[in-house]
């Protein structure tokens, strides 16, 4: 049995609004990776980027993930860097169903061409690093997830319901969705 519905995807692709949304159809808790590690450190990702360097920020993250297959009754949004260490993957995945929120490179540079707090993308022209991370990344998105949703193109309450409705599809989540949200289905 999975009890906790993790979000991955690439830096803006809408994980923290699908996320809330999500949480607010379900009575899932929601939290944030990031803003665990940034609260352990009362900094930002860009001043741990920058204090310590990504190799730490890795590091607290992986902490994080470790903590996550402990818990229940979460929607847990990740970083967009998550999926390259397996480890994480592994321990994610131990109480939780994956969920990939794929989305355009037009589409992430939109949403992110006026926001500084992404360290791996500040400098230099943004939708080529943003294409070219996302041309890395996507195998490993995909590879993990065992449910895919194109957010392109759609709404964020849009995307919630889908979500849910696809999450609902999976056996191992569908009892614990259900012991916490009678209504789920009115
Ligand atoms: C990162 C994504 C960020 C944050 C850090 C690194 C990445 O999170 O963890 O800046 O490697 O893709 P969001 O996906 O929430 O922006």
């Amino acid at each position: 049995m999975k009890r906790n519905i993790i979000l991955t995807g690439f830096m803006g692709c809408g994980k923290s609004t699908i996320g809330r949304l999500t949480s607010s159809l379900t009575g899932f808790e929601y939290i944030d990776m990031d803003m665990l590690i940034q609260r352990q450190h009362s900094m930002s990702v860009s001043e741990i980027f920058e204090v310590y360097g990504e190799n730490y920020f890795r590091k607290a993250e992986r902490g994080i993930c470790k903590l996550c297959s402990l818990i229940s009754s979460y929607i847990i949004a990740t970083g967009g860097g998550v999926i390259k260490d397996e480890d994480n993957m592994h321990n994610l995945s131990r109480n939780g169903v994956i969920v990939y929120l794929s989305s355009s490179p037009g589409k992430i540079y939109s949403n992110l061409k006026h926001d500084n707090s992404r360290p791996l993308l500040s400098g230099g022209n943004k939708l080529e690093k943003i294409t070219q991370m996302l041309n890395e990344r996507t195998p490993l998105y995909e590879k993990y997830a065992e449910i895919c949703i194109d957010v392109s193109n759609t709404f964020p309450e849009n995307a919630a319901k889908l979500l849910l409705h696809e999450v609902m599809q999976i056996s191992s989540i569908r009892a614990s969705l259900e012991v916490n949200n009678e209504n789920l289905h009115n």
